[in-house]
């Protein structure tokens, strides 16, 4: 018997290999759960999601096109997933985006209306929108999980994180609203906040590869996060061993975040 036997999980976020949501899927796959995915509409970004899915063992994956930007889109997404499966236990929101030009050091006050506010809603407020079509199916199930991934420039000044940082801030205090009213039907909403780790997304952030660098001299664990770090920490909060745990904003970074200097 495998942790997590019989559960049925919604990944929001694969990309590719290297993708956090990928970490996450693999974890979750290895202790028994069912996973589906969504992917960015086209052919490519399609081909790109299914290559990481497979890689990891999940053969015939299901998968439905998403742009979480467009409410239309997510309620197809979920309305396709419904017709497949009756219940769902886990959702993993893993996506997020800004504009690169503004994600270097000292643009961030050149941020437009524009800029913030699609940061703000494909970053943080698609949690809102997601986790409200997966409440029906998760009180089907008797309660569940959703998980995002959240990243220390929330709460400290990480010079290129800038406009990610101010939505990153949104997400968790989303997930503590959201925790509060869906815990009246026993589901569970956590961010976790994740070390830095080489993707298409952190590639995006101006000199994000010190990070790496700052982890291997200055963390606890000295070294830098890996995949699998997020993914194991996913596979707890998908688990029944996590059924007291909401609300919380989760530090899986090799500890780096409680180091002052
Ligand atoms: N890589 C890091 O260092 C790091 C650290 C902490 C937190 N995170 C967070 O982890 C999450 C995943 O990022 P990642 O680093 O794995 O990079 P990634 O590029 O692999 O994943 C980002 C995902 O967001 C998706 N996305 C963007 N806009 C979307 C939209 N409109 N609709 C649907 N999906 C959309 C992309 O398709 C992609 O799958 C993000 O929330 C990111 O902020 C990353």
């Amino acid at each position: 018997m495998s942790l997590l036997d019989g559960k049925v999980a919604l990944i929001v976020g694969v990309a590719n290999d290297r993708s956090y949501a990928t970490h996450i899927a693999r974890s979750l796959h290895e202790n028994g759960c069912r996973c589906a995915f969504t992917h960015l509409p086209g052919e490519k970004n399609e081909r790109r999601t299914r290559k990481a899915v497979e890689a990891i063992g999940i053969t015939d994956p299901w998968m439905h096109a998403l742009d979480a930007s467009n409410d239309a889109d997510i309620d197809a997404a979920f309305e396709a997933f419904k017709a497949k499966f009756d219940k769902l236990d886990v959702l993993v929101h893993s996506i997020a985006f800004a504009d690169r030009d503004v994600l270097q050091p000292g643009a961030f006050t050149s941020t437009s209306r524009e800029q913030y506010l699609a940061a703000v809603d494909i970053s943080a407020y698609t949690l809102l929108a997601l986790s409200r079509r997966a409440h029906p199916l998760m009180q089907a199930a008797g309660g569940g999980s959703i998980m995002c991934m959240s990243y220390y420039g929330a709460e400290k000044v990480v010079p290129g994180y800038n406009i990610m940082g101010v939505a990153k801030a949104a997400l968790e205090s989303t997930t503590r609203y959201l925790a509060w009213e869906l815990g009246a039907d026993n589901i569970r909403v956590n961010a976790i906040s994740g070390g830095y780790l080489r993707t298409l997304a952190s590639s995006a952030v101006g000199g994000a590869e010190a990070f790496m660098d700052a982890s291997k001299e200055k963390a606890p664990l000295r070294r830098p996060t890996e995949g699998s770090d997020v993914g194991d920490t996913a596979a707890f909060l998908a688990s029944d061993l996590g059924k007291g745990v909401t609300g919380e904003t989760i530090y899986v970074d090799a500890g780096i975040n409680i180091v002052g200097i």
